[in-house]
């Protein structure tokens, strides 16, 4: 493939979305579109793969910072914005363009590979469908069993519509030398009053190079996206594709159903997930660990035989071999729970670690905090970690415990084995073995009748 590059077409507005989004960072399971896009052509072109950006272009750079962008300053269509990309692609020394729409999320390396094999030999390929609702798609029109034009639907006429499924899929193998010499040629004379790409196949036919259709029959892997009811319908085709296989592979599903797992997520086998529950980005579930309902893990590791209880939230949190999470509790980035920690209802950790075995079971916020393997942090704990202007941390020392409702003022470091009495807000180091009590003596005096 060193002589192909790879174009992604994603400039336009994606009118029909009705949002202000560019269409492809849309997302499905907590991805952008166009991410499945770039995941599908990966592994056949590595770094040879420009996107196309144009509206909100600066907001699709943002999102995605290490990739190659061509600029179609105004979205004059889908020809236009590979004409934008030629100079590029052929100074970069290509021969070939495979050139994809953006608004595809549900195409997968294997298909982009059975698509190439078929398409090589040939000046201009392009991929089409079989579909029973043909829709807005634009329709391959065929001459002695050839493929000759592709035709707009806007532009079609009833015949046509009526009696022409195959359609044009959006997925297209290209001479650079065929595009040099024929997009100038193509012209905005049609309904939309665009350049469109689709234009080549007409040209290329009559003008002797040989254009292939590869039929790829009902893949649902090449529709594209273009409405919020068509997003919707795609993300759960995608969500279903990913149950269906840890189905498959052995994982305990409950309700599955309700259970949205990102593509890019592990789940291992003999782990146990309940529905309602979304396990998106990067997260890893090891076997034996369960995830019960309405819960929300986002780019974490869960450790074998873990539990994360109902209602918890995780995001960016390690939790380790048969730590306990929730119900209703809060792990933000960095919090990391050590072997058989427990974290109860209503905790929040942030940049905090657990060790093994310690306790913080009601109501309790570390931030930016240190505890060691067996302590006990009492209801109603906090570290205050912020003094308006910079984050301090907190050490808590192995088997230390902290009482009821104290206030731990960082920086501060309180010892192995020490005690702080319930209600103390302890601003100075407390040494090992210390007990500390740092409130108001309790005074009991006679009452004042009135
Ligand atoms: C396009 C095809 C149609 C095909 C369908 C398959 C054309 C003219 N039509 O129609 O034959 O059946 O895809 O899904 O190509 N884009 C740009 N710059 C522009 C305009 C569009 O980069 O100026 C991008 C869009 O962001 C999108 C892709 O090109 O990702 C396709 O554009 P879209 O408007 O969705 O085309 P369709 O009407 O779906
Ligand atoms: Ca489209």
């Amino acid at each position: 493939m060193a002589d192909t590059a790879a174009l992604v077409l994603a400039a336009g507005k994606g009118t029909r979305m009705r949002s202000d989004r560019p269409k492809v960072l849309q997302t499905l399971l907590g991805e952008h579109m166009l991410s499945y896009v770039l995941a599908a052509l990966r592994p056949h072109f590595g770094e040879n793969v420009w996107i196309v950006a144009g509206h909100q272009a600066r907001m699709l750079q943002t999102a995605f910072p290490g990739a190659r962008f061509v600029l179609q300053g105004e979205q004059l269509g889908t020809g236009h914005a590979l004409m934008q990309a030629l100079p590029t692609l052929i100074g970069a020394g290509f021969e070939r363009v495979l050139v994809v729409n953006g608004d595809a999320p549900l195409l997968s390396g294997d298909v982009v590979r059975a698509f190439l094999e078929q398409a090589l030999g040939a000046d201009l390929a392009f991929a089409t469908l079989e579909l029973d609702a043909p829709g807005a798609y634009g329709r391959v029109l065929r001459e002695a069993g050839r493929p000759c034009a592709v035709l707009e639907a806007k532009d079609c006429d009833a015949a046509t519509l009526e009696r022409n499924h195959e359609v044009n899929a959006g997925m297209y193998l290209i001479s650079l030398s065929l595009a040099a010499a024929l997009l100038p040629r193509v012209t905005r004379a049609n309904k939309s009053g665009e350049y469109y790409i689709t234009d080549l196949v007409a040209l290329a036919a009559g003008g002797g190079y040989s254009v292939e259709a590869v039929e790829c029959g009902r893949d649902e892997s090449l529709l594209g996206v273009n409405s919020p009811a068509e997003l919707a319908w795609m993300e759960e085709l995608l969500r279903r594709r990913v149950t269906d296989e840890l189905l498959l592979k052995g994982v305990l599903l409950h309700a599955p159903d309700m259970v949205r797992v990102c593509p890019l997520a592990r789940v291992d086998s003999g782990a146990e997930l309940t529905g309602p529950c979304e396990i998106l980005g990067e997260s890893e579930i090891r076997r034996g660990a369960s995830v019960a309902s309405h819960c929300v893990v986002h780019d974490s590791v869960i450790g074998e035989d873990a539990q994360v209880r109902h209602f918890s939230h995780l995001d960016g949190a390690r939790v380790d071999a048969g730590a306990i999470v929730g119900p209703f509790a809060r792990l933000r980035p960095g919090a990391v729970l050590e072997q058989a920690s427990h974290v109860g209802n209503f905790v929040e950790l942030k940049n905090a670690r657990l060790g093994a075995g310690a306790k913080a079971n009601h109501l309790t916020y570390l931030g930016d905090a240190d505890v060691g393997p067996g302590a006990n942090i009492g209801a109603g704990t906090i570290t205050c970690n912020y003094d308006g202007r910079a984050k301090h941390r907190t050490k808590i020392g192995e088997k230390a415990f902290i009482g009821s409702n104290t206030a731990l003022v960082a920086p501060v470091d309180v010892g192995a084995g020490s005690l702080v009495g319930a209600g103390s807000v302890i601003t100075r180091d407390v040494g090992e073995g210390e007990l500390a009590i740092a409130r108001a003596r309790q005074k009991n005096l006679p009452r004042q009748k009135k």
